[in-house]
């Protein structure tokens, strides 16, 4: 329609005015960016299963994860544990689920941990990757939780636990279990529940392979200033195979985040609010250990109040790892009242300019397609809505964008900061050291003007 190439004109216009200082240009749309297909994966004999049913908890202390287990073990081969609606299923105890072979789980009722922190900080599954503990661990082949129900991480007593405190923090010993967590699963499809209140990460994937999330929704709340941390949604170790659609994370952390080794992911149709973004890692982090993402694919994406929409993620400063994040491709994205709407980082965690120049990140971002970005910024950066600054250790290449046509609240014209990018990336940008990149930073809002009424 005629109206809405106008708008776009208009909203590239501004950019077009920096031709004269922009970076060459030369790369155009790749013609073999990752479209990407949900990798397929076939589940056996779902209809006519043996039933499995278990005692539901009296209240939220009547610890049934014995029941739960011994649920388990009966459904396991070819039958299906159900948890009814309406019913409370209390879990107390660490459970090792990774001898599972062709079971489901019908999750209509409450999986509810119990907040009994001493226990918990002292009884867990415990994984190298960030000093990472679980509830439990899901493992086995063809495992499916699907219900209407949801699993309760109880996450309150850990906000208010872990308060003023910092995950990445070499000296942190308040370690908070993940919700749900799945060790060497192959073929694991989760549809349908609500995962509520993690006191850490919401999900982690390792070692797995064909792993599906359909009609999925995470939240994570909390009652007072204690807010939840780390309750990313997604987070992914050795995974090959991922498929997350129709779902959606009203957390506080990163919505979506496959980590060290994730290939041929596929996302469709995600609404993320109030979190750190679609981001891809971070990887690179550990002395000596390459990391890989790679063939991603992340369409239809609605970005609400956050800190990132797509963010690539890298590690820089002494003594960390190394890698690629190659062949990924962000498509249809809106975002609103978000920090960095697109964002290239590789100085994570933590670092400061100088030392970034110092020790600069050595994992390549190549490959990497942005198309149609739409919405607008918080203002966080002034004009800024694009940043792609590139480490000079590493190869940062092919990566293109079009149809961005993000605004900020400080007004036109939106501004693209890149640098150290081979080729340019398929709109103007400005390096970081312009002066009008320096000024689109410093623009804030101007301050709402008297109506009058
Ligand atoms: C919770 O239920 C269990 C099992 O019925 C019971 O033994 C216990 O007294 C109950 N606790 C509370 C606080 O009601
Ligand atoms: C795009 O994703 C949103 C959720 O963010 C969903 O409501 C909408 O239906 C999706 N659009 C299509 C065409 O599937
Ligand atoms: C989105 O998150 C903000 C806080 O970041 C919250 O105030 C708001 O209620 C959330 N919206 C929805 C629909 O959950
Ligand atoms: C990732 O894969 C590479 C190449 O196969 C391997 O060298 C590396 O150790 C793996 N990294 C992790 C964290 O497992
Ligand atoms: C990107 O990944 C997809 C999925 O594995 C693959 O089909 C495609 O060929 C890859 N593209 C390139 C340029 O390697
Ligand atoms: C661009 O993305 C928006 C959602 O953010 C979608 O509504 C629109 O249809 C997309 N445009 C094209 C040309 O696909
Ligand atoms: C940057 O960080 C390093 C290491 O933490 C510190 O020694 C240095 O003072 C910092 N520099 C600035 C300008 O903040
Ligand atoms: C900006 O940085 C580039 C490359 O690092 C350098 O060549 C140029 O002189 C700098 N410009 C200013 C104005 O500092």
């Amino acid at each position: 329609m005629k109206v809405s190439t106008v708008a776009i004109i208009l909203a590239v216009a501004p950019f077009l005015s920096l031709a004269a200082t922009e970076t060459p240009n030369t790369i155009s749309r790749p013609k073999d960016y990752y479209q990407g297909k949900p990798p397929k994966y076939q589940f056996p004999n779902r209809g006519n299963r043996k039933k499995v049913d278990i005692r539901a908890s009296c209240n939220e202390t009547d610890d049934i994860s014995a029941e739960f287990l011994e649920g388990i073990r009966k459904a396991n081969n070819g039958g299906t544990l159900v948890l009814k609606k309406g019913k409370m299923y209390v879990i107390g105890k660490k459970l090792d689920l990774t001898f599972l072979n062709d079971i489901q789980v019908q999750l209509d009722g409450q999986i509810l941990f119990t907040n009994d922190i001493e226990y918990w900080q002292n009884n867990y599954f415990p994984h190298p990757f960030q000093n990472s503990i679980s509830f439990w661990q899901w493992g086995g082949k063809d495992i499916v939780i699907e219900g209407r129900g949801e699993i309760n991480g109880n996450g309150q007593a850990w906000y208010d636990g872990f308060a003023g405190k910092q995950i990445l923090d070499p000296k942190n010993t308040y370690l908070r279990p993940i919700l749900f967590t799945a060790v060497g699963a192959t073929g694991l499809s989760v549809k349908g529940i609500t995962m509520r209140n993690s006191p850490c990460w919401t999900n982690f994937l390792a070692d797995s392979t064909d792993v599906i999330y359909d009609d999925v929704f995470i939240e994570a709340q909390s009652i007072n200033q204690n807010r939840p941390k780390n309750t990313d949604g997604w987070d992914t170790y050795n995974v090959d195979r991922l498929t997350v659609t129709n779902s959606g994370a009203n957390i506080g952390d990163d919505c979506f985040s496959p980590k060290p080794n994730t290939t041929n992911v596929f996302v469709q149709n995600l609404w993320c609010n109030g979190t750190n973004g679609v981001s891809m890692g971070s990887i690179g982090q550990y002395p000596g250990v390459m990391d890989i993402i790679e063939n991603v694919y992340v369409q239809n994406v609605t970005m609400l109040n956050s800190k990132n929409g797509a963010r690539l993620k890298a590690w820089a400063g002494s003594n960390v790892g190394y890698g690629r994040i190659n062949n990924v491709t962000y498509e249809d994205f809106y975002v609103d009242n978000v920090d960095n709407p697109l964002i290239l980082d590789q100085c994570y965690f933590n670092l400061n300019e100088t030392e970034c120049a110092k020790h600069p990140s050595e994992v390549d971002f190549t490959s990497i397609t942005f198309l149609n970005f739409s919405g607008k910024s918080s203002a966080k950066r002034g004009r800024v809505t694009v940043e792609a600054v590139c480490s000079e250790n590493a190869v940062c290449k092919d990566i293109y964008m079009e149809d961005i046509n993000l605004h900020s609240p400080s007004g036109d014209p939106a501004v693209a900061i890149c640098d150290g990018i081979k080729g340019g990336i398929g709109i103007p940008c400005l390096p970081a050291n312009h002066t009008d990149a320096k000024a689109a930073l410093k623009d804030k809002p101007k301050p709402p003007t008297a109506t009058g009424t």
